[in-house]
């Protein structure tokens, strides 16, 4: 075969794509959305080749271990929520307003006593060693020079005194709640002894086991016993659980995983205990944002855990507008799950969040190039948010209203 024969010879990548771009099919080779994604794009070199974040997530792919990088990227099931949190922003049109002077751009803003220089903060995500040796202190640095709020996982791989210190600034600490109150209770008490002014207490994963069949199969196919690899908090709750349950005759997974089915009377008793600022991450409907106001709640992550939560649902971004409606500037909403553009930051920020949290994209910085890889990522989140606001004719967040987005469903309707 020609094609065969074309690659026998030895002929690199970077040829092979000169050729292509040659070839007349080149335009629509070049629209296909998996470019726009930075599917088919060439390894960047070093962290300040990237053009996107786009450009971080094939490194990673390329420097992970298998079984890490599938935990990194899944979701759940048949991932339609995975998927539908990237096409939704394809469905939200700009109205930009010209002539407007933005020769002086603001993008602070204060949440919660928690003074932020971008809306742009780092999601928790649990087990960062995974993906760099420097994990959750990499990120905490690359936070602290670029000046990003990072909220840290309970499940991080590092002690969170160690990472508050490497941070040298707030951390908002994320809780999974266990109803075995003195675990709770020693996580509230750590986080308020380490400085931290605020919890997260993530809400959206309903008991064990999830339904994150890609890395099921990887178990099946190889068997990576990937906590044994990487001290976590998961671990050392085992090890407490396993103490408390072998003195009582119970398995100590069944107990975690019944553990981590909350209500709302576990929820009040961690209002009561703790004079931190109380944020739910993962509300996605008005009836459950009207209680955490009720409920005394300081503020709401409307997230769907990056589509590792359950499948068929809608994107964040499309459930957004609900959640603000219900909520009606009460207490402040942020927003995560498949945000990756200036532009994906800016309609949120139309439709009401104060803030929006990114996942994945620091994870493929830090796991492509470590703590510069984090600063890049959030160099080029930055500077597009900067870019679209000037466009906009939006000087400050402020400025930011539902009068700079239409959905395209909408127009279709008229
Ligand atoms: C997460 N997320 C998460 N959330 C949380 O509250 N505690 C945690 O420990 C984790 N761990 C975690 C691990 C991995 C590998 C991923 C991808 C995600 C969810 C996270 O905070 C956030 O909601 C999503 O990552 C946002 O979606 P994007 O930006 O990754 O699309």
């Amino acid at each position: 075969m020609p094609g065969e024969s074309f690659l026998a010879i030895g002929t690199t990548r970077r040829e092979l794509l000169r050729f292509l771009f040659a070839s007349p099919l080149f335009p629509l080779m070049a629209a296909s959305d998996a470019d726009a994604e930075g599917e088919n794009q060439e390894l960047i070199a070093t962290a300040s080749d990237a053009i996107n974040v786009f450009d971080f997530r094939p490194v990673a792919e390329h420097k992970l271990a298998p079984a890490h990088y599938t935990y990194l990227s899944m979701g759940v099931e048949h991932e339609i929520t995975l998927n539908a949190n990237r096409e939704a922003f394809a469905k939200i049109a700009l109205r930009p307003r010209r002539l407007v002077d933005v020769r002086h751009l603001d993008t602070g803003r204060e949440i919660l006593g928690t003074k932020l220089s971008s809306p742009l903060v780092l999601a928790p995500v649990g087990s960062q060693r995974m993906y760099h040796p420097e994990a959750e202190l990499a990120v905490a640095r690359a936070a602290r020079r670029k000046d990003h709020l990072q909220i840290l996982s309970m499940g991080a791989s590092v002690p969170l005194e160690d990472v508050v210190e490497a941070r040298q600034g707030s951390i908002w600490y994320q809780l999974y709640a266990q109803r075995i109150w003195p675990v709770t209770r020693q996580v509230l008490k750590r986080a308020e002894a380490a400085g931290c002014p605020a919890i997260v207490l993530t809400v959206d994963i309903v008991g064990l086991p999830t339904n994150r069949e890609r890395i099921d199969r990887f178990r099946r196919a190889e068997n990576p016993e990937c906590q044994s690899c990487h001290a976590s908090a998961g671990q050392w709750l085992l090890q407490g659980a396993e103490r408390i349950a072998g003195a009582i005759g119970v398995d100590a997974r069944a107990m975690i995983a019944r553990s981590m089915m909350l209500d709302w009377e576990l929820v009040d008793r961690i209002r009561d205990a703790t004079p931190l600022k109380l944020i739910i991450k993962g509300i996605l409907t008005a009836e459950d944002a009207h209680l955490c106001v009720e409920h005394g709640i300081d503020g709401i992550i409307v997230s769907n855990h990056g589509g590792r939560a359950e499948d068929s649902g809608l994107a964040t971004i499309e459930i957004l507008p609900e959640i603000v409606g219900a909520v009606s500037e009460r207490i402040p909403i942020l927003v995560d799950s498949g945000f990756r553009r200036g532009t994906d930051v800016f309609k949120a920020l139309a439709l009401g969040a104060s803030a929006v949290c990114v996942g994945r994209p620091y994870l493929w910085g830090l796991a492509a190039f470590g703590e510069v890889g984090v600063e890049a990522v959030l160099t080029i989140l930055r500077r597009e948010l900067e870019t679209i606001m000037r466009q906009m004719g939006t000087p400050t967040l402020g400025a930011i209203t539902p009068a700079f987005v239409q959905s395209s469903a909408a127009v279709e309707a008229e």
